[in-house]
């Protein structure tokens, strides 16, 4: 019995379409599952429509749900009320079909479908309800302006790759959920509405109408209150929890994005590097099926900046720098020499087999390298007939053994050379190597190379604010043997803390913490805070922690970021369901928006906008 509920008025063409009502139907399968098997099962499907055609008497849809495509056909001969219907279908019409399986004809199957052998002969159609036309194909081969699928997220998220991202992602949750459970940890939430956790972005801030005058800070991670869980006793903490951080963004940060947080308490840097490689090792096997190399390759700090200028080293890249200062300051060529004197460094990069590269694609990698402040980036061809370079002409035979010795130089390569601060040098080469990897296709993207990146400096030189900022947080503990330094040399001291990088990008960063309320206190003041300060922004951790706070330590990682590996995207907007844009705006609903003078008066805030 059919139930007319409704008329909508189509938006596409004139008329109207009767809408019917799904209330005494049951869907059976998902629009994936149908295979031979099926053979003349009776079965109801739901879904939207992806096409129709118009074929022969008969009309096609190939109806689509969250799982897949199944082809249903409208035959006059089986059902004529329906095959009339069915003439006003369009794309994304929601529909309900009843209907037997049968085999496709033969010439007809779709090998690319999983239910490409069969399609569902239609006995009943209702029309659930009318789409306007899509501003695009719901598809996944098209390619879409982003901002037009972030506008209309709903339908962007309806395509099956976005749908199986979120999937995983779910699933991803639930493997972590339980993998933590299983090993003891309890998952505790922590406030949103809080102080400010340094975390070194900006806060976003809430005004308080019941205390004029008054912000909380949204959290940029939940670092204190883990911390004060484990002064609690609780000894193991998860969450998979909301940070919030007002920072400039990238293809791989959100305003608000996801961490999964922990910490534990009586712990080494041991103990937490072999829990959350069994976790990584879990949530590969389960989501993607693989199987990790374990244990993860580890290097400190130093050694990354040295091989390969960066903290975040893509170990996929088989290319490294190589430390040629003491040579280049031997040399007869100015730009080395002078950079040496200015307590600079030399460092280079051989790229095999980069010969051929061309005169323009050099001139290309020049400016390239300007970007991260590099003056300019010489460069040297070892050609068969000698060496084709601006530079070689300083380098005597001697230098010349000895470049080849250390850079292990062969005839095809060439190397590039930056003269220059040690951070301009590192910033260049670094990126000219992830650069040049992928110009040249020297990174397979089906490889998964982690690496513990250990021992951080504590704290750097923020040139700004001419002050010590820390490299992690203020709680991360320095490295007892350099304790002695925190006052007299802060850039020295090396800390406790480590990053879990996977293939170039920052998935994972903790420390082992401070634990003693005195150790807290000269931490602050390295970092210039000042016991006024430090009480009226931390009283409440340095009080916990004169109240028998353990031992402890934790990690957090960007669970964004992960699921965006695991998914092999390039975006983490593609892992997000409503994400925000490089702007931090979202499309779809207009947020941020002004709010109403009525809110601002009852918060007592005022607005003041500069007139551009
Ligand atoms: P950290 O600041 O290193 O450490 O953050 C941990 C991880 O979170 C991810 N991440 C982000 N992901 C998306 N968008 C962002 N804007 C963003 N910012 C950070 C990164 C990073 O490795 N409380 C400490 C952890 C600890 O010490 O336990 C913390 O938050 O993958």
């Amino acid at each position: 019995m059919e139930h007319h509920t409704e008329t909508a008025q189509e938006s596409i063409g004139s008329g109207s379409v009767t809408l019917d009502s799904f209330e005494d139907w049951t869907k059976t399968h998902h629009c994936n599952l149908l295979s031979k098997e099926h053979l003349d099962a009776e079965v109801i499907l739901t879904g939207w429509v992806q096409r129709r055609r118009d074929h022969g008497g008969l009309i096609f849809v190939d109806l689509r749900d969250r799982e897949g495509i199944t082809q249903v056909v409208f035959d006059p001969q089986i059902d004529a009320n329906s095959h009339n219907r069915a003439h006003v279908l369009r794309s994304e019409y929601v529909i309900a079909v009843r209907g037997k399986v049968r085999f496709r004809p033969q010439g007809m199957t779709n090998p690319r479908l999983k239910t490409g052998e069969i399609e569902v002969a239609v006995l009943e159609l209702k029309i659930l309800n009318v789409s306007k036309t899509p501003p695009f194909q719901v598809e996944d081969d098209l390619e879409a302006n982003e901002n037009i699928r972030l506008r209309h997220r709903y339908l962007d998220l309806r395509r099956p790759s976005m749908f199986r991202n979120m999937l995983l992602r779910h699933q991803a949750a639930q493997v972590t959920r339980s993998y933590f459970a299983q090993k003891g940890f309890v998952e505790v939430e922590t406030p949103v509405l809080t102080k400010s956790t340094p975390e070194g972005a900006r806060d976003y801030l809430v005004p308080s109408r019941v205390n004029p005058g008054k912000f909380y800070a949204l959290p940029q991670s939940p670092q204190i209150f883990k911390q004060l869980l484990m002064v609690a006793g609780f000894e193991r903490y998860f969450q998979i929890v909301k940070c919030f951080r007002d920072e400039d963004l990238r293809s791989d940060r959100q305003p608000e994005f996801t961490q999964l947080d922990l910490e534990m308490s009586f712990v080494s840097e041991e103990a937490i590097y072999q829990l959350m490689e069994g976790w990584v090792n879990e949530l590969f096997r389960e989501t993607r099926g693989l199987e990790l190399k374990s244990p993860f390759p580890r290097m400190t700090h130093a050694e990354a900046m040295e091989l390969y200028g960066t903290d975040r080293p893509d170990t996929r890249i088989p290319l490294q720098l190589v430390d040629v200062t003491d040579l280049m300051a031997a040399s007869d060529a100015r730009v080395f020499k002078q950079a040496v004197e200015r307590a600079g460094m030399v460092k280079a990069l051989r790229v095999p087999q980069g010969a051929n590269l061309s005169r323009k694609e050099l001139d290309d990698l020049i400016e390239y390298v300007k970007v991260f402040g590099a003056q300019g980036m010489a460069w040297i061809k070892i050609l068969p007939e000698g060496w084709q370079s601006p530079i070689a002409k300083f380098l005597s035979e001697g230098i010349r053994e000895e470049l080849i010795q250390k850079a292990q130089l062969e005839t095809g390569d060439i190397i590039f050379f930056v003269a220059d601060q040690g951070k301009i040098v590192h910033d260049s080469l670094g990126n000219l190597r992830v650069h040049l990897a992928q110009q040249l296709n020297m990174v397979h993207p089906e490889h998964y190379n982690f690496v513990w990146v250990t021992h951080f400096p504590l704290l750097e030189w923020d040139h700004e604010e001419k002050r010590y900022t820390a490299v992690h947080h203020p709680f991360t503990a320095p490295m007892e043997e350099d304790m002695h330094l925190l006052e007299e040399q802060p850039d020295k001291v090396r800390s406790r803390a480590f990053d879990l990088v996977l293939n170039g990008t920052e998935i994972g960063g903790g420390s082992i913490r401070i634990h003693r309320q005195d150790v807290q206190t000269r931490m602050f003041r390295a970092l210039g805070i000042g016991p006024e300060e430090a009480e009226e922004k931390f009283g409440f951790l340095l009080e916990a922690l004169q109240h028998g706070a353990p031992p402890h330590g934790g990690i957090a990682f960007g669970f964004d970021r992960l699921v965006m590996l695991l998914c092999q995207s390039s975006s983490i907007r593609d892992v997000i369901a409503f994400p925000k844009t490089q702007k931090a705006t979202c499309l779809m609903s207009g947020a941020p928006s002004e709010p109403d003078i009525r809110q601002l008066l009852e918060l007592c805030v005022k607005v003041e906008l500069e007139k551009k």
